[in-house]
Protein backbone atom coordinates (compact mmCIF):
# COMPACT_ATOMS: atom_id res chain seq x y z
CA UNK A 1 0.00 0.00 0.00
CA UNK A 2 1.40 3.42 -0.99
CA UNK A 3 0.61 6.66 0.74
CA UNK A 4 0.76 10.41 -1.01
CA UNK A 5 3.68 12.49 0.37
CA UNK A 6 4.27 16.28 -0.75
CA UNK A 7 8.18 16.07 -2.10
CA UNK A 8 9.88 18.93 -2.72
CA UNK A 9 11.30 19.00 -6.23
CA UNK A 10 13.47 22.02 -5.64
CA UNK A 11 13.64 25.09 -3.99
CA UNK A 12 15.21 29.28 -4.91
CA UNK A 13 15.52 32.11 -2.69
CA UNK A 14 16.10 35.64 -3.76
CA UNK A 15 17.54 38.77 -1.75
CA UNK A 16 17.61 42.21 -2.65
CA UNK A 17 21.19 44.04 -3.72
CA UNK A 18 21.49 46.46 -1.26
CA UNK A 19 23.13 45.67 2.15
CA UNK A 20 23.09 47.23 5.34
CA UNK A 21 25.52 46.43 7.63
CA UNK A 22 25.46 46.91 11.47
CA UNK A 23 28.15 50.02 11.13
CA UNK A 24 25.49 51.81 8.23
CA UNK A 25 22.71 51.14 11.59
CA UNK A 26 25.27 52.34 13.97
CA UNK A 27 24.92 55.82 12.19
CA UNK A 28 21.12 56.01 12.16
CA UNK A 29 20.54 54.90 16.01
CA UNK A 30 22.29 54.48 19.04
CA UNK A 31 23.75 50.71 18.91
CA UNK A 32 27.11 49.03 17.92
CA UNK A 33 28.35 46.65 15.63
CA UNK A 34 29.62 44.65 18.85
CA UNK A 35 26.19 45.04 20.59
CA UNK A 36 24.06 43.49 17.59
CA UNK A 37 26.66 40.33 17.10
CA UNK A 38 26.56 39.38 20.49
CA UNK A 39 23.49 39.50 21.51
CA UNK A 40 21.93 38.33 17.78
CA UNK A 41 24.81 36.84 16.02
CA UNK A 42 23.58 39.37 12.86
CA UNK A 43 26.46 41.16 11.06
CA UNK A 44 24.37 42.54 7.92
CA UNK A 45 21.13 42.28 6.09
CA UNK A 46 19.32 42.73 2.98
CA UNK A 47 17.02 45.84 2.46
CA UNK A 48 15.00 45.88 -0.46
CA UNK A 49 14.89 48.56 -2.95
CA UNK A 50 11.97 51.69 -3.19
CA UNK A 51 9.30 50.00 -5.44
CA UNK A 52 10.56 46.48 -5.20
CA UNK A 53 7.49 44.75 -2.92
CA UNK A 54 7.09 41.67 -0.96
CA UNK A 55 5.56 40.29 -4.73
CA UNK A 56 8.64 40.83 -6.82
CA UNK A 57 11.04 39.14 -4.05
CA UNK A 58 8.22 35.86 -4.23
CA UNK A 59 8.01 35.92 -8.08
CA UNK A 60 12.43 35.94 -7.99
CA UNK A 61 12.37 33.38 -5.53
CA UNK A 62 9.36 30.89 -7.09
CA UNK A 63 11.22 31.75 -10.68
CA UNK A 64 14.32 30.26 -9.20
CA UNK A 65 12.66 27.20 -7.47
CA UNK A 66 10.85 26.47 -10.69
CA UNK A 67 14.12 26.13 -12.66
CA UNK A 68 15.86 24.18 -9.96
CA UNK A 69 13.22 21.69 -9.76
CA UNK A 70 13.15 22.15 -13.28
CA UNK A 71 9.47 22.43 -13.97
CA UNK A 72 7.26 25.01 -15.80
CA UNK A 73 5.22 27.30 -14.25
CA UNK A 74 2.00 25.99 -15.58
CA UNK A 75 2.35 22.72 -13.92
CA UNK A 76 1.61 24.20 -10.70
CA UNK A 77 -1.78 24.73 -9.46
CA UNK A 78 -1.30 25.85 -5.98
CA UNK A 79 0.18 28.82 -4.89
CA UNK A 80 0.94 29.47 -0.72
CA UNK A 81 2.45 32.86 0.15
CA UNK A 82 3.56 33.10 3.70
CA UNK A 83 3.80 36.97 4.47
CA UNK A 84 3.33 39.40 6.74
CA UNK A 85 4.17 42.26 4.86
CA UNK A 86 2.20 41.88 1.92
CA UNK A 87 1.91 44.23 -1.42
CA UNK A 88 -1.31 45.55 -0.36
CA UNK A 89 -4.03 44.72 2.57
CA UNK A 90 -6.09 42.58 -0.60
CA UNK A 91 -5.82 41.26 -3.00
CA UNK A 92 -3.10 38.27 -1.95
CA UNK A 93 0.54 38.97 -2.97
CA UNK A 94 0.28 35.55 -4.19
CA UNK A 95 -1.96 36.23 -6.73
CA UNK A 96 0.34 38.84 -8.05
CA UNK A 97 3.33 35.51 -8.07
CA UNK A 98 0.05 33.95 -9.97
CA UNK A 99 0.03 36.64 -12.61
CA UNK A 100 3.60 37.37 -13.28
CA UNK A 101 3.94 33.57 -13.67
CA UNK A 102 1.24 33.66 -16.40
CA UNK A 103 -0.96 31.23 -14.33
CA UNK A 104 -4.75 30.94 -14.90
CA UNK A 105 -5.23 27.99 -12.94
CA UNK A 106 -6.02 26.45 -9.86
CA UNK A 107 -5.16 28.55 -6.65
CA UNK A 108 -3.03 31.48 -4.72
CA UNK A 109 -3.55 32.83 -1.50
CA UNK A 110 -1.75 34.63 1.37
CA UNK A 111 -1.34 32.97 4.65
CA UNK A 112 -0.08 34.89 7.70
CA UNK A 113 1.30 33.27 10.89
CA UNK A 114 4.59 35.55 10.90
CA UNK A 115 8.16 34.35 11.52
CA UNK A 116 6.31 30.89 11.67
CA UNK A 117 4.48 31.55 8.42
CA UNK A 118 6.94 28.97 6.36
CA UNK A 119 6.33 25.85 8.65
CA UNK A 120 2.27 26.99 8.56
CA UNK A 121 2.55 27.38 4.95
CA UNK A 122 4.11 23.94 4.04
CA UNK A 123 1.65 22.49 6.46
CA UNK A 124 -1.25 24.00 4.31
CA UNK A 125 0.21 22.87 1.09
CA UNK A 126 0.74 19.39 2.25
CA UNK A 127 -2.52 19.18 2.91
CA UNK A 128 -3.73 20.59 0.02
CA UNK A 129 -1.76 17.96 -1.80
CA UNK A 130 -2.89 15.01 0.35
CA UNK A 131 -6.41 15.74 -0.32
CA UNK A 132 -6.25 15.15 -3.82
CA UNK A 133 -7.58 18.33 -4.87
CA UNK A 134 -3.80 19.66 -6.40
CA UNK A 135 -0.64 18.44 -7.94
CA UNK A 136 2.13 20.54 -7.38
CA UNK A 137 2.63 23.79 -5.23
CA UNK A 138 4.84 26.55 -5.04
CA UNK A 139 5.32 26.96 -1.46
CA UNK A 140 6.84 30.43 -0.64
CA UNK A 141 8.17 33.08 2.24
CA UNK A 142 8.53 36.62 1.37
CA UNK A 143 8.96 39.81 3.12
CA UNK A 144 9.74 43.26 3.33
CA UNK A 145 10.12 43.66 7.03
CA UNK A 146 12.23 47.13 6.32
CA UNK A 147 8.41 48.45 5.54
CA UNK A 148 7.51 48.17 8.79
CA UNK A 149 10.17 48.89 11.04
CA UNK A 150 10.61 52.23 13.29
CA UNK A 151 14.13 52.96 12.12
CA UNK A 152 14.25 55.37 15.17
CA UNK A 153 14.21 52.11 17.85
CA UNK A 154 17.16 50.33 18.43
CA UNK A 155 15.55 47.55 20.46
CA UNK A 156 13.77 45.95 16.89
CA UNK A 157 15.62 47.67 13.63
CA UNK A 158 18.57 45.88 14.10
CA UNK A 159 16.98 42.26 14.06
CA UNK A 160 15.43 42.13 10.38
CA UNK A 161 16.30 42.05 6.69
CA UNK A 162 13.98 41.35 3.61
CA UNK A 163 14.40 38.51 1.20
CA UNK A 164 12.30 35.70 -0.43
CA UNK A 165 12.22 31.70 -0.79
CA UNK A 166 10.92 28.95 -2.12
CA UNK A 167 9.86 25.68 -2.54
CA UNK A 168 8.15 23.56 -5.28
CA UNK A 169 6.11 20.72 -3.92
CA UNK A 170 4.40 17.60 -5.78
CA UNK A 171 2.21 15.21 -4.26
CA UNK A 172 3.96 11.62 -4.79
CA UNK A 173 2.94 7.88 -3.90
CA UNK A 174 5.71 6.86 -1.34
CA UNK A 175 6.07 3.60 0.13
CA UNK A 176 4.72 5.12 3.37
CA UNK A 177 7.42 4.38 5.74
CA UNK A 178 9.25 6.85 7.45
CA UNK A 179 12.52 6.45 4.66
CA UNK A 180 9.85 8.04 2.33
CA UNK A 181 10.97 11.46 0.40
CA UNK A 182 9.00 14.11 1.59
CA UNK A 183 7.41 15.67 4.40
CA UNK A 184 7.03 13.09 6.66
CA UNK A 185 5.39 15.37 9.85
CA UNK A 186 4.61 18.56 10.42
CA UNK A 187 3.42 20.47 13.57
CA UNK A 188 1.91 23.67 14.41
CA UNK A 189 1.08 25.62 17.42
CA UNK A 190 -0.21 29.11 18.90
CA UNK A 191 -1.15 30.42 21.55
CA UNK A 192 -2.60 34.11 21.91
CA UNK A 193 -2.04 35.23 24.94
CA UNK A 194 1.53 36.02 23.95
CA UNK A 195 -0.05 38.33 21.57
CA UNK A 196 1.27 41.42 22.28
CA UNK A 197 4.67 40.60 22.90
CA UNK A 198 5.54 40.44 19.02
CA UNK A 199 2.92 43.03 17.13
CA UNK A 200 2.61 45.50 14.74
CA UNK A 201 1.01 48.74 16.29
CA UNK A 202 -1.65 49.16 12.72
CA UNK A 203 -3.78 47.46 10.92
CA UNK A 204 -7.03 48.19 8.81
CA UNK A 205 -9.54 47.25 11.39
CA UNK A 206 -7.48 49.26 14.14
CA UNK A 207 -5.82 51.89 13.25
CA UNK A 208 -6.36 51.95 9.43
CA UNK A 209 -2.63 52.42 9.26
CA UNK A 210 0.18 49.75 8.37
CA UNK A 211 1.99 50.27 12.22
CA UNK A 212 5.25 49.49 13.02
CA UNK A 213 6.58 46.17 14.54
CA UNK A 214 6.51 46.32 18.34
CA UNK A 215 8.33 43.54 20.55
CA UNK A 216 9.50 43.05 24.05
CA UNK A 217 12.26 41.12 23.21
CA UNK A 218 13.38 39.62 26.10
CA UNK A 219 10.38 38.38 26.39
CA UNK A 220 10.20 36.75 23.33
CA UNK A 221 13.35 35.32 23.66
CA UNK A 222 12.46 33.99 27.30
CA UNK A 223 10.18 31.61 25.89
CA UNK A 224 11.75 30.41 22.42
CA UNK A 225 13.53 27.52 22.97
CA UNK A 226 11.26 25.79 25.28
CA UNK A 227 8.58 26.43 22.71
CA UNK A 228 10.81 25.26 19.57
CA UNK A 229 11.87 21.81 21.68
CA UNK A 230 8.47 21.05 22.65
CA UNK A 231 7.45 21.15 19.29
CA UNK A 232 10.52 19.62 17.46
CA UNK A 233 9.83 16.44 20.20
CA UNK A 234 6.42 16.46 18.83
CA UNK A 235 7.99 15.48 15.16
CA UNK A 236 10.58 13.30 16.39
CA UNK A 237 7.68 11.19 18.35
CA UNK A 238 5.30 10.95 15.47
CA UNK A 239 8.05 9.72 13.59
CA UNK A 240 10.95 7.40 15.73
CA UNK A 241 13.29 9.80 14.91
CA UNK A 242 15.63 11.23 17.19
CA UNK A 243 18.22 14.35 17.25
CA UNK A 244 20.98 11.62 16.04
CA UNK A 245 19.03 10.92 13.22
CA UNK A 246 18.69 14.94 11.72
CA UNK A 247 21.16 15.46 8.65
CA UNK A 248 20.62 19.34 8.63
CA UNK A 249 18.64 21.66 11.08
CA UNK A 250 16.93 24.17 9.20
CA UNK A 251 15.73 26.99 11.52
CA UNK A 252 14.13 30.27 10.99
CA UNK A 253 16.81 32.45 11.40
CA UNK A 254 15.64 35.05 14.52
CA UNK A 255 18.61 35.15 17.16
CA UNK A 256 21.95 33.42 16.69
CA UNK A 257 21.67 32.61 20.27
CA UNK A 258 18.00 31.61 20.08
CA UNK A 259 19.26 28.63 17.40
CA UNK A 260 22.43 27.77 19.14
CA UNK A 261 20.63 27.22 22.49
CA UNK A 262 17.67 25.32 20.49
CA UNK A 263 19.99 23.09 18.95
CA UNK A 264 21.75 22.31 22.38
CA UNK A 265 18.73 21.02 24.36
CA UNK A 266 17.79 19.08 21.38
CA UNK A 267 21.19 17.56 20.95
CA UNK A 268 21.99 18.34 17.67
CA UNK A 269 25.47 18.92 16.97
CA UNK A 270 26.48 22.59 15.87
CA UNK A 271 27.97 21.39 12.69
CA UNK A 272 24.99 20.27 11.41
CA UNK A 273 23.21 23.64 11.81
CA UNK A 274 22.32 25.66 8.83
CA UNK A 275 22.88 29.27 9.97
CA UNK A 276 22.31 32.67 7.76
CA UNK A 277 21.27 35.30 10.71
CA UNK A 278 24.52 35.92 10.63
CA UNK A 279 24.42 37.68 6.89
CA UNK A 280 20.24 37.79 6.60
CA UNK A 281 19.48 39.04 9.94
CA UNK A 282 15.65 37.55 10.93
CA UNK A 283 13.72 37.59 7.53
CA UNK A 284 10.85 36.12 9.27
CA UNK A 285 8.67 33.67 6.86
CA UNK A 286 10.98 33.97 4.29
CA UNK A 287 14.31 32.89 6.51
CA UNK A 288 13.63 29.19 6.44
CA UNK A 289 13.57 28.81 2.86
CA UNK A 290 16.40 31.68 2.07
CA UNK A 291 18.69 29.30 4.28
CA UNK A 292 17.37 25.95 2.70
CA UNK A 293 18.42 27.23 -0.58
CA UNK A 294 21.86 28.29 0.82
CA UNK A 295 22.24 24.97 2.05
CA UNK A 296 21.14 23.09 -1.18
CA UNK A 297 23.34 25.74 -3.28
CA UNK A 298 26.13 24.73 -1.60
CA UNK A 299 25.73 21.71 -1.85
CA UNK A 300 25.55 20.49 2.04
CA UNK A 301 22.41 19.03 1.21
CA UNK A 302 21.89 15.52 -0.34
CA UNK A 303 19.38 14.19 -1.77
CA UNK A 304 18.01 11.43 0.99
CA UNK A 305 18.85 13.68 3.81
CA UNK A 306 16.31 14.28 6.74
CA UNK A 307 15.76 17.91 7.07
CA UNK A 308 14.43 19.39 10.55
CA UNK A 309 12.61 22.74 9.96
CA UNK A 310 11.11 24.51 12.49
CA UNK A 311 10.14 28.49 13.49
CA UNK A 312 8.88 30.18 16.36
CA UNK A 313 7.40 34.45 16.18
CA UNK A 314 4.45 36.82 16.77
CA UNK A 315 1.36 35.02 18.04
CA UNK A 316 3.16 33.57 19.84
CA UNK A 317 3.05 30.72 16.60
CA UNK A 318 5.28 28.11 16.54
CA UNK A 319 5.98 24.50 14.50
CA UNK A 320 8.09 22.14 13.21
CA UNK A 321 8.48 19.63 10.24
CA UNK A 322 10.79 16.58 9.27
CA UNK A 323 10.78 16.29 5.80
CA UNK A 324 13.29 13.66 3.66
CA UNK A 325 15.60 15.68 0.82
N1 LIG B 1 22.11 48.51 20.59
C1 LIG B 1 22.62 48.80 21.80
N2 LIG B 1 21.93 48.61 22.93
C2 LIG B 1 20.69 48.11 22.82
C3 LIG B 1 20.11 47.80 21.58
C4 LIG B 1 20.87 48.03 20.44
N3 LIG B 1 20.42 47.76 19.20
N4 LIG B 1 18.87 47.32 21.80
C5 LIG B 1 18.67 47.32 23.12
N5 LIG B 1 19.77 47.81 23.75
C6 LIG B 1 19.99 47.98 25.18
C7 LIG B 1 18.70 48.06 25.94
O1 LIG B 1 18.20 49.38 25.93
C8 LIG B 1 19.15 47.63 27.31
O2 LIG B 1 19.78 48.72 27.94
P1 LIG B 1 19.57 48.97 29.52
O3 LIG B 1 20.13 47.74 30.19
O4 LIG B 1 20.37 50.21 29.75
O5 LIG B 1 18.10 49.13 29.70
C9 LIG B 1 20.24 46.59 27.04
O6 LIG B 1 20.63 46.82 25.68
C10 LIG B 1 19.75 45.16 27.18
O7 LIG B 1 18.49 45.03 26.51
P2 LIG B 1 17.71 43.68 26.45
O8 LIG B 1 16.46 43.85 25.66
O9 LIG B 1 17.60 43.10 27.82
O10 LIG B 1 18.77 42.80 25.62
P3 LIG B 1 18.75 41.28 25.35
O11 LIG B 1 19.98 40.66 25.83
O12 LIG B 1 17.44 40.64 25.72
O13 LIG B 1 18.83 41.26 23.75
C11 LIG B 1 17.36 40.97 21.89
C12 LIG B 1 17.82 41.89 23.00
C13 LIG B 1 18.52 40.76 20.94
C14 LIG B 1 16.21 41.62 21.15
C15 LIG B 1 16.93 39.61 22.48
O14 LIG B 1 16.05 39.81 23.54
C16 LIG B 1 16.30 38.74 21.47
O15 LIG B 1 16.92 38.29 20.54
N6 LIG B 1 15.01 38.44 21.64
C17 LIG B 1 14.29 37.63 20.68
C18 LIG B 1 13.86 38.53 19.60
C19 LIG B 1 13.46 37.76 18.40
O16 LIG B 1 14.05 36.79 18.03
N7 LIG B 1 12.41 38.27 17.81
C20 LIG B 1 11.95 37.74 16.61
C21 LIG B 1 10.97 36.67 16.83
S1 LIG B 1 10.44 36.11 15.35
C22 LIG B 1 9.10 36.99 14.75
O17 LIG B 1 8.00 36.51 14.85
C23 LIG B 1 9.26 38.33 14.11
Amino acid sequence: MTITRSVVLGCGSYLPSQVLTNEDLARKVDTSDEWIVQRTGIHERRIAAPGELTSHMALHAAKSALAHARVDAQSIDLIVLATSTPDNTFPASAVSVQADLGITHGAAFDLQAVCSGFVYALATADGLLKSGAYKRALVIGSETFSRILDWTDRTTCVLFGDGAGAVVMEAQQQPGTRDDRGLLTVHLRSDGRFKSKLYVDGGPSSTGTVGYLRMEGREVFRHAVAMITDVVEDAFRATGYAAADVDWFIPHQANKRIIDGSAHKLGIAPDKIVTTVDRHGNTSAASIPLALSDAVTDRRIKRGDLLLLEAMGGGFTWGAALLRW
